[in-house]
């Protein structure tokens, strides 16, 4: 068995007193290659150092939403840069947050723009974040047309007609530990709903962790969980949603 873990942030500082012991676990379990994932300029270049550290763990750059408000040119420039490196696999998480009220929308778009240009330029597909921003993001995929990048929409939280609006522009979907919530009936309709071609795993650690873990520290070896409230879904063998998961992964990050 092995899985592909497509999101999570082990330079969070909730990892800090086990980080190098936590990560060498997920190898010995199946769990590799891990796609760490950049949320600001002060973590991609943290991320840049990650990457040099485990071989089976890889990375991307780009500043999340609510981490915009002092971005500039310079920091576009090194975002290119950065993602020279070839274990450096997309442009993200990248995207809108309108959940919280605390950074200028029109803000955000811009930024959001501007590193799907980043993307663009540097040929890499997108992590994209989306939290209640449903019609502005896709409009802004759609004018932008990042649908040439591809990408996956991370924590995918919308109804069933936008993850059909994704799945026609060749966009994944991003599966998480919100798919064992009680409450999550949206999101497994969703998960009905979509070939299991287009699903990736993702844990989003040290967030979000699945039932019946829910509230504790995530991380990547409760993938398990997630793949197999997937399978119980969409009624197939949990092995098959490893084994599309895993290739479906390769696609999207194109190793
Ligand atoms: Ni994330």
């Amino acid at each position: 068995m092995r899985i592909f873990e497509t999101h999570a942030h082990y330079d969070d500082e909730w990892f800090d007193e086990d980080r190098d012991e936590l990560i060498n676990k997920m190898c010995a379990n199946g769990i590799s290659p891990i796609v760490n994932i950049g949320c600001s300029m002060e973590n991609s270049r943290h991320i840049i150092e990650m990457i040099k550290t485990y071989d089976f763990i890889y990375g991307t750059v780009g500043v999340h939403p609510s981490d915009i408000r002092n971005l500039t040119e310079t920091d576009m420039e090194e975002l290119k840069q950065m993602s020279v490196d070839d274990k450096i696999l997309a442009i993200g998480e990248i995207g809108l947050d309108y959940h919280y009220d605390d950074v200028d929308k029109e803000k955000q778009k811009y930024w959001f723009i501007r590193q799907l240009y980043v993307a663009k330029d540097v040929d890499l597909p997108v992590v994209i974040h989306s939290r209640d921003a449903a019609k502005d993001t896709l409009d802004i995929i759609k004018s932008e047309h990042a649908n040439a990048t591809g990408g996956v929409i991370h924590c995918f939280s919308y109804g069933k007609e936008l993850a059909r609006e994704y799945l026609n522009m060749g966009y994944y979907i991003g599966v998480g530990g919100v798919v064992t919530f009680k409450n999550a009936n949206k999101l497994k309709e969703v998960v009905e709903y979509s070939p299991l071609e287009s699903i990736v795993l993702e844990t989003d650690s040290p967030y979000l962790a699945p039932e019946p873990f829910r509230g504790k520290r995530n991380c990547s070896l409760y993938l398990t969980h997630i793949a197999e409230q997937i399978a119980k879904i969409k009624q197939v063998p949990v092995e098959k949603v490893y084994d599309t998961t895993y290739k479906n992964a390769e696609m999207l990050y194109r190793i």
